[in-house]
């Protein structure tokens, strides 16, 4: 697969770090912008609104498809977390990508799947998602840090819907001087107001159905803080709903946009974020709201 010549209409395909990065080298002596869009794969509407950003900002669009072990905890789903490598690069071909990197596992990790070097956001990697998945967000920002080392691109593109991942990586631009743009990317949802996720794959059809109640109970959150009810109360209440609903509650909380912290009483940009069970199925969302 290393090759970077496809058959006609399919992006190019390459498995490795030194053909990646003679391409890319090409493109920039060119005077191209290079923008990127990092995923695991089993791409979804989520994905390619992502893709059609970058391609609406011009330049080359490159894909990483890699599904990283670093970010699975142990008794997650690594082993049948969906690889739909084919489908990926047909749906791809529908924009206009100039390059997917899919590298192997040894590719990225040589040392047996490991990386003894750890990028680390302490505070934001440790508050709601991360005290559910203590090495998430640690496994996300140092593959995301030797992605970006790789493709060394100008902008990135990522989704609003894993809303904490994204500041981790805004903080991690930062902290570290990274010479890249980070672009967001609006959720985006199923019919029914589900948001769109690889992992939605695991539900059945009733509770397809059901998970919808979820994004009801958020617009719920956001329309009566919105008019002045306390957030505490209002999450108290979603939380009950989703209960009685047959959900399992990891967190639904209103925080500040900025920064994830407890809102003070003047702060206006808010986001109410949730994590659920349905089942053994974890989904995760959230609406960012002005007050
Ligand atoms: O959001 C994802 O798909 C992953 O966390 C990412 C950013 C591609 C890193 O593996």
């Amino acid at each position: 697969m290393s090759s970077a010549s496809q058959p006609s209409g399919l992006p190019p395909v390459v498995d490795n770090i030194e053909q990646t990065r003679a391409l890319i080298a090409g493109w920039k002596q060119a005077g191209d912008k290079i923008i990127f869009v990092p995923t695991m794969g089993n791409l979804h509407a989520g994905h390619l609104a992502l893709v059609e950003a970058a391609n609406a900002l011009g330049g080359k669009t490159v894909v990483s498809i890699f599904v990283n072990p670093l970010q699975f905890g142990k008794n997650e789903d690594l082993e049948t977390y969906p690889r739909t490598f084919d489908e990926d690069i047909s749906a791809l071909s529908k924009y206009k990508v100039d390059l997917v990197f899919a590298p192997g596992v040894d590719v990225i990790y040589p040392e047996g799947g490991k990386s003894a070097s750890i990028v680390d956001v302490p505070r934001l990697s440790a508050i709601l998602d991360g005290e559910y998945r203590p090495d998430f967000f640690k496994g996300v920002a140092t593959v995301v840090n030797k992605l970006f080392n790789i493709i060394q691109p100008d902008t990135a593109m990522f989704g609003e819907k894993d809303f904490q991942q994204l500041l981790v990586i805004r903080q991690m631009v930062k902290d570290l001087s990274m010479p890249i743009e980070i672009r967001s990317v609006a959720t985006v949802r199923e019919a029914n107001g589900l948001a769109m996720s690889s992992r939605n794959h695991y539900l059945d059809d009733e509770q397809r159905h059901q998970a919808a109640v979820l994004y009801d109970c958020l617009e719920q959150v956001v329309k009566l803080v919105g008019e002045g009810e306390h957030p505490n109360y209002e999450v108290g209440r979603a939380s009950q709903v989703l209960q009685a609903k047959g959900f399992r509650v990891d967190y639904v909380v209103v925080r500040r946009q900025q920064d994830l912290a407890v809102p003070e009483a003047d702060d206006e940009s808010l986001i109410v974020l949730a994590a659920v069970w349905l089942g053994s199925v974890r989904l995760i969302d959230n609406i960012p709201f002005e007050l």
